[in-house]
């Protein structure tokens, strides 16, 4: 019965907060955090006996931007004080495991593999590099073959981020320390700016080429006059980066 009770005035205080502030809580103050946190608790613990003591249970990682250390500064005037982070594949996957599941297909899942010493060597004296170096700390090699090389919060090396190897999500969807807390909090009515403002980067349409033309540009030692077959078509690669769901809201 207490639960029952104290549910039921969570529900009213958040739907009294809600009418009160409106829905612009993103351009309100600090103050906002209370009423934002009850959110979070009543939608996360609904039929859990002890609402004060549960945290959400997120994977934390070592690039920290989780809502426990950095309390709402999705909603802060500070958002743009602190660049976003990275925050690895794992956290896109627990939203997105339809497109997680295709992308780790394809070979932008493993190609931190490809700098290691033996790996792929034919491939590799073709285009003139050396088969047996280790490249695995080579910056000329990890800024397209990891994520986020030397952004904020990005790749910096295997010992100190072993979690940002390979072509991540946020490699090109831009980092998602930020953008991905929107997404939690505000499923069906973020808009796409919000993301932008705080790193997401929009890839729809034929713009999204110069995204990809980063690491796929001719600077890239596999390119065109090495083989034909690494020939770069903008909208045969695009079909592949992995498959594709449409959105279940107007965003
Ligand atoms: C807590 C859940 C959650 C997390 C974590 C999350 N997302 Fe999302 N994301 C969503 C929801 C919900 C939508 C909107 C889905 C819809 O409208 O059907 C969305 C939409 C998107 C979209 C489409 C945006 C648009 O409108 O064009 C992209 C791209 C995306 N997410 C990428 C990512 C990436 C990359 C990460 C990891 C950095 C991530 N998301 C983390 C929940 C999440
Ligand atoms: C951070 C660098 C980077 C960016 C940005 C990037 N790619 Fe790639 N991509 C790679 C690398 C590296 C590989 C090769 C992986 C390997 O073989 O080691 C690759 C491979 C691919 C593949 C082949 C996958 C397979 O299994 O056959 C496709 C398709 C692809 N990229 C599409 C894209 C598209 C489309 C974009 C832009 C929206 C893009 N990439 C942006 C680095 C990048
Ligand atoms: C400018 C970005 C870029 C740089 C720098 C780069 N790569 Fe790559 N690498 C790519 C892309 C993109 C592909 C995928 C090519 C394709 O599928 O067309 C790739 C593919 C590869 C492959 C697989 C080739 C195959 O046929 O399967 C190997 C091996 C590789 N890279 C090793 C390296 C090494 C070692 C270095 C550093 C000496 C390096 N790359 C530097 C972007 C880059
Ligand atoms: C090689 C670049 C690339 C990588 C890596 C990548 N995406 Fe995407 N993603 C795209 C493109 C291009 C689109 C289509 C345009 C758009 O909606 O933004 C897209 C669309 C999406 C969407 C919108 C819904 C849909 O299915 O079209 C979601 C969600 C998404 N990606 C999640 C992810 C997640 C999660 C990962 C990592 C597991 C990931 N993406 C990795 C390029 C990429």
């Amino acid at each position: 019965m207490p639960i029952n009770r104290r549910i039921i005035t969570i529900i009213v205080t958040v739907f009294a907060i809600t009418l009160l502030t409106g829905c612009n809580a993103q351009d309100k103050e600090v103050e906002k955090k209370p009423a934002v946190q009850e959110i979070e608790v009543q939608e996360e613990t609904q039929i859990d006996e002890k609402p004060e003591v549960k945290v959400p249970q997120e994977e934390t990682s070592p690039v920290t931007l989780d809502k426990e250390t950095v309390p709402d500064e999705v909603v802060s005037d500070v958002k743009n004080a602190v660049e976003a982070q990275y925050v690895k594949v794992k956290k896109c996957k627990k939203c997105h495991l339809k497109q997680f599941k295709s992308w780790k297909k394809t070979t932008m899942a493993k190609s931190f593999e490809n700098l290691k010493p033996g790996v792929n060597a034919e491939a590799k004296k073709k285009a003139g590099i050396d088969p047996d170096k280790d490249y695995t700390a080579d910056a000329d090699c990890l800024r397209c073959h990891t994520t986020g090389y030397g952004k904020p919060g990005g790749f910096v090396s295997l010992e100190k981020t072993p979690g940002l190897i390979n072509v991540q999500c946020e490699a090109c969807h831009g980092p998602g320390g930020k953008y991905n807390l929107i997404m939690k909090k505000h499923r069906k009515t973020f808009k796409v700016d919000e993301l932008t403002a705080v790193g997401f980067v929009v890839l729809k349409g034929t713009s999204a080429e110069k995204e990809c033309l980063v690491c796929h540009g001719d600077d890239n030692p596999f390119n065109e006059k090495i083989d034909p077959k690494y020939k770069w078509d903008f909208k045969e690669r695009r079909k592949n980066a992995h498959q594709y769901f449409p959105l279940k809201y107007k965003h």
